[in-house]
């Protein structure tokens, strides 16, 4: 069974577009069937983190205008045989994505795929709405900081309205002096307030931010601390 699996978040640039990345890439490591889908509509970035910014010729409002084939517009990784990047539109206006076009596009993925990982646009409009519509899971990834727990709350309650059951948050770009401070929400607090699954922490790391920067998640640096962590996070998400 495919596994559709969107990456949510509260607040702007809390790390969806990173952890979607680099979530792909350990189930391809894996030897998953991965296709990762941008919705970023107007504001894609998923291709530059994945490095392939120069191979986007079609995009998801080609395939959902009827311009191309779904194939047309898959872009092969170049590092994992099995991974691919449906891209955004950058043209904001180029087609108004709803929920019934990406259930339709997902059904006719799911023998393709064992799993599609959906980075979403932030708010929560048509275009999160779209974007969430054929997710079965969802990973909330909240940062530590008092106004994105209570907006990843939020967010919580919207994905329990659209019929999500499986929901996990991760905690990113967590700095030990803000857990040991008292000025930020600790852990345990953010794992209460959001009454679901906490699938692990991610440390602020200017590798992480480096990595992204330059078209290559930081999981394909097989081996370092922060592969290993999202392995783990990874298997806490999908076992
Ligand atoms: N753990 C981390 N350590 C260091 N930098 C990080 C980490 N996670 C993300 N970043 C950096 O934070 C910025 C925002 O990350 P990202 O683009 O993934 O957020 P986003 O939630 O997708 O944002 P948006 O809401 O704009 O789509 C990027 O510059 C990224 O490199
Ligand atoms: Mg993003």
């Amino acid at each position: 069974m495919c596994e559709i699996t969107a990456v949510v978040s509260g607040k702007g640039g809390s790390g969806k577009t990173m952890f979607a990345s680099n979530l792909a890439c350990v189930l391809a490591m894996e030897g998953k069937r991965v296709l990762l889908i941008d919705m970023n509509t107007g504001l894609r970035n998923l291709d530059i983190c994945m490095g392939v910014e120069n191979q986007v010729i079609f995009d998801l409002a080609d395939v959902i205008n009827g311009v191309c084939s779904i194939s047309k517009a898959l872009i092969p990784d170049r590092r994992f045989e099995a991974l691919y990047l449906l891209s955004a539109s950058q043209n904001y206006d180029k087609a108004k994505i709803r929920a019934a076009h990406m259930k339709k596009l997902c059904d006719m993925l799911t023998d393709r795929f064992d799993h599609i990982i959906i980075d979403t646009p932030g708010g929560l409009g048509d275009a999160w709405q779209a974007a969430v519509a054929p997710a079965n899971r969802a990973v909330i990834v909240v940062t530590q900081e008092f106004s994105a727990v209570r907006c990843s709350d939020t967010v919580d309650m919207k994905l329990r309205e659209n019929g999500i059951t499986k929901r996990y948050a991760v905690v990113n770009k967590v700095k030990s002096e803000y857990s040991i401070s008292g000025y930020f929400p600790s852990l345990p607090e953010i794992s209460e307030s959001l009454r679901i699954q906490l699938a692990g922490i991610i440390q602020d790391d200017i590798n992480i931010h480096i990595a992204m920067n330059n078209g290559v998640p930081v999981v394909c640096k097989a081996d370092s601390y922060i592969c290993k962590n999202f392995e783990k996070i990874c298997a806490r998400i999908f076992d």
